[in-house]
């Protein structure tokens, strides 16, 4: 389950409490989880406790103006690769059967794409009600999977059906899932992303504007299809995804040196804004300002083309090499060219210009130029960018083989 993310809902049973040992379970399989504590939850197990043992916000109210603007119900929902409601009460279950939307939760899993499963726990006459095993019934028929309940001794001192399945029971059906859903098993990746910084002395560098948002998007997507993924990151922001090897560089020279490290791949994605030039030569202490003297002049030489380089390789190319191409003006026939000049098999073009918002933006707009030509993606968020190339990729390797 490495580098899986799974929204965990946590709703009002005194099951609750053994919510903080599933999270420990997940995470220990490389599983990203958030927390999502509906009110009654919350009376079962702190927001804390979730908190500390996820290492992540755990997130309550619908209508917070912190939490929405952090991560709305909508990202919530998308940015997971499941949706765990554990424990899920009678409550609960009846709201998803009829659409209801009146909370965080509800809301984040009617506005989901992702599978659903459930861990119900009730107390045995709740959960034999004709009322919750139609609305059951219905969320079987609508494809959400059920874990348990089990037979047992309950908290209400009663024996029955309705306890909540063990934490180890829910995350072996959840491995299962994934496993099943591991097309790219076997491939290896590179992916580069970020900027690169070029040393002009030990405190300046040559630099641009890239977040590294992107590159680090598709890695993620690729290792959570079980591609083996190494991304060869220059200096950015963004945390290291779960579950994917990371390479940490400045210099161009420096990543392309840990790309061909990181060869033999089935599969290279250049997504890095690697500095074209650097100063010819680099000076080893701080470049001081003489008085009245006219500022330096900085000599530049080429740096070498990383994307053209794997392309061009005769050893050890990858079979499937994609570049990127940022535009500000004749986007496609400049990317097609492009995907030319450096012999890549697909280049995915994209409008920089200012108004676009793409540099350091969360989304993207961007078509995907192959041999057969060229498809326009709509505007979606570079997460889902990188997801819609992994399966794209998934979909050549399929049709490949
Ligand atoms: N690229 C690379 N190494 C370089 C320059 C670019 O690997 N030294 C890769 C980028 O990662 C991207 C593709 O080449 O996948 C195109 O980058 P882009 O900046 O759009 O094009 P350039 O080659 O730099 O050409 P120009 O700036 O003139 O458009």
């Amino acid at each position: 389950m490495d580098g899986k993310r799974v929204l965990l809902i946590v709703s009002g049973g005194i099951a609750a409490y053994k919510c903080p040992d599933l999270v420990r379970r997940l995470r220990e399989r490389g599983t990203l989880v958030r927390c999502l504590l509906t009110q009654g939850g919350a009376e079962f197990v702190t927001a804390l406790a979730l908190q500390a043992v996820s290492e992540e916000k755990v997130y309550q109210n619908l209508f917070s103006l912190t939490d929405e603007n952090e991560m709305g119900h909508i990202r919530l929902s998308r940015e997971s690769d499941l949706i765990l409601i554990a424990p899920a009460t009678a409550n609960i279950i009846a709201k998803m059967a009829h659409g209801q939307a009146d909370d965080l939760a509800t809301t984040a899993i009617l506005a989901s794409d992702k599978p659903v499963f459930i861990a119900p726990a009730m107390n045995h006459y709740m959960y034999n009600h004709p009322a919750t095993q139609a609305n059951l019934a219905l969320l079987i028929a609508r494809g959400v999977t059920v874990i348990g309940p089990e037979e047992g001794n309950m908290a209400c001192r009663e024996f029955g059906m309705g306890r909540m399945s063990e934490p180890l029971e829910i995350v072996a059906k959840l491995d299962s899932f994934f496993a099943t859903n591991l097309p790219l098993k076997g491939k290896r990746a590179l992916v580069t992303s970020g900027p690169t910084f070029e040393a002009i002395d030990p405190v300046r560098f040559i630099g641009n504007r890239s977040s590294g948002k992107q590159g680090h998007a598709i890695a993620r997507a690729l290792a959570a299809l079980g591609c083996q993924t190494t991304l060869i990151s220059g200096p950015t922001q963004q945390t290291d995804p779960i579950g994917v090897c990371v390479v940490h560089v400045e210099s161009a020279r420096e990543m392309l040196s840990a790309c061909e490290t990181a060869l033999p791949a089935d599969i290279a994605v250049c997504a890095a804004a690697v500095s074209d030039w650097r100063a010819k030569s680099e000076v080893g202490s701080k470049i001081k300002k003489a008085a009245g003297a006219a500022p330096p002049n900085l000599k530049l030489t080429d740096n070498p083309d990383i994307l053209a380089t794997l392309s061009q390789l005769v050893i050890k190319r990858p079979e499937l090499v994609v570049g990127f191409a940022a535009e500000t003006d004749d986007v496609i026939s400049n990317a097609t060219s492009k995907r030319k000049r450096k012999e890549c098999d697909w280049i995915i073009a994209n409008d920089v210009s200012p108004h676009t918002g793409t540099f350091n933006g969360d989304a993207n707009k961007v078509h995907l130029i192959t041999s057969g030509g060229v498809e326009n993606w709509p505007k979606m968020s570079k997460i889902k960018v990188g997801e819609k190339l992994a399966e794209r990729i998934t979909a050549h390797f399929g049709d490949a083989s």
